[in-house]
């Protein structure tokens, strides 16, 4: 279900086909109006779409490799968006035909987008090592607003002179007389500018991110664009996503069974509705799987009491512990450990890959006991995944744009080379969009509302080699934190928590004896998607109750540590 506008035939128009396609996506949303938003390769090109979608304005991503200026005049946005991404615009521009910038629609430039802009109208982009201070920005920073007039300036319409902005980037624009600068940071004079002749005056650019939360009225700068520069005046309804998916799994699905990985998450949760609801409850089709291994300590409880005891689904509980201990051994289970003394440390990746091709087999081993059960060849089931958005953009897969994407870790449920037929109807959705279509059919607030948890579980919690020892440590300490947010009501206040079990030892004193205990690092983040986060602040009080609750209950833990660090840099999950 990803849709990525991109012309096979580069040279020629696209095709009929292509178009009747976006008329009949733009019929179910009811509006005949499109954002066209070029994906350069930004983590966070979804995340635009997702924020532009929010105020109900139809966006398609658009293939800047492919897409040329009369393919852009053929669909006929009303705007244009082009988001930033890891290339440069000095040493190696990402793939854009730059005559779209010419055809006079309104286009809003986004980081490197910004960047693209400021080239094309004449303006200087030097590597911000140039810049006042010499330094890249990562991070939020203080934009001022310097251009007063709103009809000049009509992004930044009806927001305070002074705000915070999430920014992420090398190269810098400089001041120039081909651009009106319409904001400033510390070290980018240009934050945000507008072309300033007369021809380039539909051309916007942002050096932020008004995508993402950490930047102060991010959607008042999109609504701004939408609605003020674009002229946007139809909209959607997040109701009809959901019935989209619905109608698109009934077809899918057909008449062949369903296996389906249940977590006890909200994306699992609402896919399991989905499919609920596209087969009308009918008995005997669904089964769910919930593999307990290197879960939470409430998932499997969870799992039983949303998705146990219900006609529409049967629940299988498989216990797949051993199978993943022997995975995420230091070394293969035939290398005998006294050939080897130098244990080799095994790495983040090796155990993600690990987990994957065990996940993989304890659902292809399903697949064949319910195929069994129901008399029914094995190619007669489909199996269905809450895989995201989020998950294949992390994973290096995406919007097919033809620009260079960063892999930043490969996710569990991304890329599986499944024997039988598999559906992800949520891999355009990110979290919040997710629980959006979960709650429009009915899920479970307390489903939808728990902390996300990452596919591989504790195993990216747990640092070096995954033993039983170390997943009962990790399970131990993730309760009391997780006990003690819900005890003093914080647990709805953050938008995920978890630990770390570090391979550090410390010196401690227990009794009279002085000891070398385990390091434990607790962390809580507020987000709304995971596309970017910041460290809860939490009352120290409370977050020393926790560690002595850690230190004193866990006989294994001789220290616990808070983690402040904000994403970016840091990611959510250590591993
Ligand atoms: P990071 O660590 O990349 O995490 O900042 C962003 C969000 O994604 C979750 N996460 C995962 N979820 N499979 C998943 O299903 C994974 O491999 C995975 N890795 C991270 C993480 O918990 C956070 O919410």
């Amino acid at each position: 279900m990803i849709y990525t506008l991109t012309n096979k035939n580069p040279g020629f128009p696209i095709s009929a086909a292509i178009i009747a396609q976006i008329d009949e996506e733009k019929r179910v949303r009811h509006t005949r109006e499109m954002i066209l938003l070029f994906g350069l390769g930004s983590q966070f090109d979804h995340l635009i779409k997702q924020e532009i979608e929010k105020l109900g304005v139809f966006c398609m991503v658009a293939d800047p490799a492919t897409i040329s200026s009369d393919d852009v005049k053929q669909v006929a946005p009303i705007g244009i968006i082009l988001s930033g991404g890891p290339s440069s615009v000095v040493d190696e521009p990402p793939p854009l035909d730059k005559t779209i910038l010419g055809l006079g629609i309104p286009t809003l430039g986004i980081c490197l987008g910004l960047q693209g802009i400021a080239q094309y109208v004449g303006a200087e982009v030097t590597s911000a090592s140039q810049s006042p201070s010499g330094y890249r920005e990562f991070g939020t920073h203080i934009a001022t607003i310097t251009e007063d007039s709103s009809s000049v300036n009509a992004l930044f319409r009806g927001l305070p002179r002074m705000m915070d902005v999430l920014e992420s980037h090398g190269d810098c624009v400089q001041p120039s007389p081909k651009l009106t600068i319409l904001a400033t940071t510390e070290n980018a004079p240009v934050a945000a500018a507008r072309g300033a002749a007369k021809e380039h005056q539909h051309l916007y650019g942002v050096q932020f991110h008004p995508e993402v939360e950490e930047t102060q009225f991010g959607s008042r700068i999109l609504a701004n664009f939408c609605f003020g520069v674009c002229g946007a005046k139809e909209s959607f309804r997040a109701q009809d996503e959901a019935e989209i998916k619905t109608e698109w799994l009934r077809q899918e699905i057909g008449d062949k069974l369903v296996v389906i990985g249940l977590s006890a998450g909200s994306d699992s949760s609402t896919c399991a509705h989905l499919v609920k609801k596209a087969l009308n409850d009918q008995p005997g089709r669904v089964l769910g799987v919930y593999i307990k291994a290197t879960d939470r300590p409430e998932d499997e409880e969870f799992v039983r009491r949303h998705f146990g005891n219900q006609d529409w689904i049967e629940l299988k509980v498989v216990d797949a512990t051993s199978q993943f201990l022997k995975a995420l051994r230091n070394q293969p289970w035939w290398w005998p450990s006294k050939w080897c003394p130098l244990q080799r440390r095994i790495t983040m990746k090796q155990k993600r890959r690990a987990m994957k091709r065990v996940y993989h087999q304890v659902l292809e081993d399903e697949i064949t006991i319910f195929a069994a059960a129901k008399n029914r060849p094995r190619d007669e089931v489909v199996i269905i995944q809450g895989t995201l958005y989020t998950d294949l953009c992390e994973s290096g897969h995406g919007y097919n744009t033809g620009a260079r994407r960063a892999t930043i870790k490969e996710h569990h449920n991304v890329g599986i080379p499944f024997s039988v037929k598999e559906l992800c109807p949520l891999d355009d959705c990110v979290k919040d969009n997710g629980r959006n279509i979960g709650r429009a059919i009915g899920v479970p607030e307390e489903l939808l509302t728990r902390h996300p948890f990452p596919g591989p579980g504790l195993i990216v919690r747990i640092e070096g080699e995954v033993t039983a020892d170390k997943l009962r440590i990790a399970r131990a300490a993730d309760k009391i934190w997780i006990d003690e947010l819900r005890d003093k009501g914080f647990y709805h206040k953050v938008w995920q928590a978890g630990v770390f079990v570090t391979q550090s030892g410390t010196t401690c004193t227990k009794g009279d004896d002085a000891t070398s205990g385990l390091v434990i690092i607790f962390w809580a983040v507020n987000s709304t998607n995971g596309f970017t986060a910041r460290a809860a602040d939490l009352p120290m009080s409370f977050l020393r109750r926790v560690s002595q609750r850690m230190t004193n209950e866990i006989r294994e833990v001789g220290a616990a540590a808070y983690r402040t660090s904000d994403k970016p840099p840091t990611t959510i999950e250590f591993g």
